[in-house]
């Protein structure tokens, strides 16, 4: 209790019965009103969120809404305002703080995403006007750890696919950024898969409380810490391949063609430090490898709940295999011509996205809409890019997983090189939109369809008997399969390996 029970209480006497801890709690409530009011004060909206469960948000769809979140609140635009804000710059409207603010950048290692865009610098002007050449590279690095990674058995076998996805993605992902030999380090491949869930896990066990007591919390996590551990290792692994870079430069030798080794030749003043470019590389982790094996799992689990679109499938990958039967070949011509398969990777998405709000930015100045809008600065924005691909307008019979939609439109004259998953609109929010899209979308969409055609041309695959589609569960706007769904899995023999777009790799 609080107040002291006297007859006629004074406030001396009222005062000396409260406890330390009474005290704490109602500072915190104080704080709590008072962060509450001072956010409901900035843009004229209604509230979506922490009202009931039918909160009527279609009434919002064409306007704006705020949705409520412990450590700050998000005002949710309708993509009709898409066009106006798709073209700041990060100084103006920045997806990096925004990011910054869902992992709780401060204390999970991440404010060099704050400092720099040498990061996004080497996706847009080195990964992707060469993804060939670098989805050849990652091919090589998953042909390669094949087998080790997937049973060869002709029986039924329960695959982790999850995990084994993330094992198969570290290591494409590892072989473009840091080379063969890294991708092979089986300390870099752990620190690469751990790293970002030990983020994840700090960030929203932060974001359950207010800001203010993320100070005091963070110094308790043990999540906190063993990213610590990953970061000392990090470091060693990350020194050894600068030093050996710069041996290289000087005694004039050809060097590997990393990303990590373009970084180091374009970066200015301190991005070139040890320090940034470990961080650096940490947090590319974040953006690339579980949103890639959370995208390659959810393709599983479509192509278990719906087995009418293996067949299909194979016999593209089949074909597209014989046209284009060289490595090279398979990865700069026939991956793109996978139609069937980006179009069932668009649906797949569409369906199960990894997160249900995107693009996300913060105002870094105050912005005036044409409608009169003011958005203030320090605004946190984003658009339900979930809710506008389940929009019966946008999407007709949304709740249909009709893996061909985009391929059918795509064969409208005129509409060929429309529709597919690299691209980005108004309506396909998937990999953001705008200037700060999805930096390493083609290359993910590149990694993704060279696993698929492998597995889905070597492999059956099946749920288990009586097993369904694994449940998603939702963590404030972030969307996970049940971690624990496995699935069946049995080798169709060597004669369907050469039809798998595996190429001349020996394994
Ligand atoms: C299926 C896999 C992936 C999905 C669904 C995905 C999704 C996204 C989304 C929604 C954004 C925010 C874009 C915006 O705000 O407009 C983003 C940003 C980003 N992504 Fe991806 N991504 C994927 C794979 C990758 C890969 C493989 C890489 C690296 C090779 C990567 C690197 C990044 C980076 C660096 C950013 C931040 C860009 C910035 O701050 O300007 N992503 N991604």
């Amino acid at each position: 209790m609080i107040f002291a029970t006297t007859s006629t209480p004074s406030f001396t006497n009222v005062i000396s019965t409260i406890t330390a801890t009474e005290i704490f709690v109602l500072s915190l409530v104080i704080l709590l009103v008072f962060s509450w009011y001072l956010n409901l004060a900035s843009v004229n909206a209604p509230f979506a969120g922490y009202r009931s469960w039918f909160e009527p948000t279609f009434l919002h769809k064409s306007g704006k809404f705020w949705v409520r979140r412990i450590d700050g609140d998000t005002l949710i635009l309708s993509n009709n305002y898409l066009e106006e804000l798709r073209l700041f710059p990060n100084t103006v409207l920045s997806n990096a703080h925004a990011q910054y603010q869902n992992i709780k950048g401060k204390y999970t290692y991440a404010s060099v995403v704050l400092h720099s865009i040498l990061h996004t610098r080497v996706l847009l002007q080195q990964l992707t006007p060469k993804v060939g050449f670098y989805a050849l590279r990652s091919k090589a690095a998953f042909d390669e750890a094949f087998y080790s990674l997937m049973p060869r058995s002709k029986e039924w076998v329960e695959v982790d696919i999850q995990s084994v996805a993330r094992s198969i993605v570290a290591r494409m992902t590892g072989a473009v950024f840091l080379g063969a030999a890294t991708a092979r380090n089986e300390e870099w491949l752990n620190i690469s898969i751990q790293y970002p869930m030990d983020t994840f896990q700090t960030a929203f066990q932060l974001r359950m409380f207010p800001n203010f007591l993320h100070p005091l919390l963070a110094r308790l996590l043990p999540s906190r810490y063993r990213l610590q551990g990953h970061r000392r290792r990090a470091g060693r692994i990350i020194q050894e391949l600068i030093t050996e870079h710069q041996r290289k430069v000087e005694a004039g030798e050809k060097t590997e063609d990393t990303l990590l080794e373009w970084m180091l030749d374009n970066a200015v003043g301190t991005e070139g430090s040890l320090e940034e470019m470990k961080s650096r590389q940490l947090v590319l982790t974040l953006a690339s490898i579980h949103t890639t094996a959370l995208a390659l799992s959810h393709a599983f689990y479509d192509l278990c709940a719906h087995p009418e679109y293996v067949e299909p499938l194979r016999e593209e990958i089949e074909s597209v295999t014989k046209e284009f039967p060289s490595n090279e070949d398979f990865v700069n011509h026939g991956l793109q011509r996978l139609e069937k398969m980006d179009s069932f990777l668009v649906e797949s998405q569409r369906l199960h996205p990894p997160v249900m709000m995107s693009p996300q930015r913060v105002a870094r100045k105050t912005i005036n809409l044409q409608d009169g809008t003011r958005i203030p600065s320090g605004t946190r924005i984003a658009f339900p890019s979930a809710a506008i691909l389940n929009d019966s307008s946008v999407t007709p019979d949304p709740s249909v997983f009709d893996a061909f939609r985009s391929y059918r439109k795509r064969q409208v004259p005129g509409e060929k090189f429309n529709h597919v998953r690299v691209q980005t609109g108004k309506e396909n929010l998937a990999f953001g939109h705008g200037k700060q899209a999805c930096p390493g979308r083609h290359f993910a969409v590149a990694e993704i369809k060279v696993v698929l055609c492998r597995i889905i041309g070597e492999y059956d695959v099946k749920y288990w008997a009586g097993q369904v589609r694994p449940r998603t569960y939702y963590l404030d706007e972030n969307v996970f399969p049940d971690p624990w769904a496995k699935l069946h899995f049995r080798h169709r023999g060597a004669g369907a390996e050469a039809a798998s777009g595996k190429g001349g790799v020996a394994v």
